[in-house]
């Protein structure tokens, strides 16, 4: 299988002296093309850190990424960005949809859509929330609003989709019903799709499970045949 992703000894250290903690502390990582990963780890283990900085949102202090062959880890502030814009799509805990703007307004925002308004209504309906697309997310569920946040992420025409803790916000079932979103877009759209959780049960639908504890990564397992999310419970 193909590489997206390789990761070498990436480092990230916030604060200086005294007060400097190491978030990342030599990972080492490699994400296949249309893989569905799941990164473990209870809070602070440097999740959302790893994820910022395969996404091009923030800058390592040490060690390489390679998107696609192409490093990308000591890249300018304007390639990064381009970087992030064709490539990467963001999944938040907190959805950040902007409230002043229709569902249709906050999806067509992405650079893709303004070149191609075709791809709006698309991946509304892909996320099967197009009869909502004049509304404001106020007046929106939790899980609506999460779903208007992936289709906008899947706008970018991203392959690869980058998720914090994306049920973090929702109730058991529609979390659940989220995950089964992304689980689509990974087995039947082919996206490559990260997921940061720390609900081990969840671990069960990734191709793979990463561990991560104080900046490490402490395990990876592979699941011979994964599960799917509306089979678990947790
Ligand atoms: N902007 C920041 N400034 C200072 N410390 C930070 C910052 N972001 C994260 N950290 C610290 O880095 C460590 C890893 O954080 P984070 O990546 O957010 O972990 P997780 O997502 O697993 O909860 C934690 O100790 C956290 O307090
Ligand atoms: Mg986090």
């Amino acid at each position: 299988m193909e590489k997206i992703l390789e990761v070498r000894d990436l480092r990230k250290t916030y604060g200086d002296k005294e007060s400097a903690v190491k978030a990342l502390d030599g990972i080492d990582l490699d994400v296949f093309e249309g893989e569905l990963l799941v990164i473990l780890g209870s809070s602070g283990s440097g999740k959302s850190t790893l994820l910022n900085l395969l996404g091009g949102m923030d800058q390592p202090d040490g060690g390489s990424i390679w998107f696609r062959g192409k490093e990308i880890s000591h890249l300018k502030d304007r390639d990064l960005t381009k970087y992030r814009k064709n490539n990467v799509g963001f999944v938040f805990q907190a959805f950040n949809l902007i409230g002043e703007m229709t569902v249709y307004e906050n999806v067509a925002l992405t650079a893709d859509a303004k070149k191609d308004p075709q791809i709006v209504d698309h991946v509304l309906e892909l996320v099967g929330i197009q009869d909502k697309k004049k509304k404001y997310p106020s007046h929106l569920s939790g899980g609506e609003q999460q779903r208007v946040a992936i289709a906008r992420a899947l706008a970018g025409k991203a392959d690869m989709l980058l998720c914090d803790e994306p049920t973090g916000a929702l109730d058991y079932e529609t979390g659940k019903q989220i995950l089964a979103e992304l689980e689509t877009l990974s087995r039947k759209h082919k996206k490559t799709v990260l997921i940061v959780t720390h609900t081990k049960e969840i671990a069960q639908m990734g191709d793979r499970v990463i561990t991560m504890r104080d900046g490490k990564i402490v395990s990876v397992t592979e699941n011979e045949s994964p599960v799917s999310v509306e089979r678990i419970e947790w």
